[in-house]
């Protein structure tokens, strides 16, 4: 499964972009905020730090509005994926982006069917938030497992980002499930390296070792 970082905080992309194990980025209107800054200068800054998809969000509401900025957003870097809402103007301006040669991720997905319908306009990722489900005591795992069988029992060629990623047990869970990708919070990638026995084993050689 590979690993993205959901974050537009550049020091925490750069520091997981280190490690060599980051394939992408995603951000999201909300994750731009907090950084104060404009979404171009973000998302072209990321563009610089990372050799992989960076989804960039629209905040036009309409179809027509939706592709323009997408059309925008495209031209920044190669790498940029637009990530569109998971309503039926976000299906349409998928569709015709995907047909422009432009890559997509629908977001905000929290159903089989609606999988479906970003599947079936060849959006290059979709992406079921995990974490917002488990907030309103929806299966998570079970949606992304039967997301993951739909892909493999039609040969949809759609990534699945698990998203709305909050502990290691999503991450598990995601991995176990067949996602191709889990898009993860900074402070939760980070703690993916830790167990107490490591720790503990650690200390152990190095005591050893004197
Ligand atoms: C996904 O691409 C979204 O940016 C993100 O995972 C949403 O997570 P949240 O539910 O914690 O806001």
């Amino acid at each position: 499964m590979k690993l993205f970082i959901d974050t537009a905080n550049v020091e925490e992309i750069r520091e997981a972009a280190s490690y060599g194990i980051l394939a992408g980025v995603t951000t999201n209107p909300s994750l731009i905020a907090k950084e104060g800054r404009k979404l171009e200068d973000v998302i072209q800054e990321i563009a610089s730090l990372v050799n992989g998809p960076i989804s960039a969000e629209v905040s036009e509401g309409d179809a027509e509005s939706m592709i323009a900025q997408g059309r925008e957003l495209a031209k920044i870097h190669p790498n940029i994926v637009i990530k569109l809402p998971m309503t039926w103007a976000g299906i349409k301006a998928c569709k015709t982006l995907v047909s422009e040669g432009i890559k997509t991720n629908v977001t905000l997905c929290f159903s089989v069917d609606q999988a479906l319908l970003a599947m079936e306009a060849g959006a290059t990722y979709v992406s079921p938030f995990m974490g917002r489900l488990d907030d309103a005591d929806m299966e998570a795992e079970a949606l992304i497992r039967k997301i993951a069988d739909v892909k493999a029992l039609y040969g949809y060629e759609t990534e699945i980002i698990s998203a709305s990623i909050r502990n290691l047990k999503h991450v598990e869970m995601a991995a176990l499930a067949g996602s191709d990708i889990a898009t993860i919070p900074y402070k939760v990638l980070m703690k993916m390296i830790e167990h107490p026995l490591t720790t503990a084993g650690l200390k152990i050689f190095a005591d050893a070792a004197k």
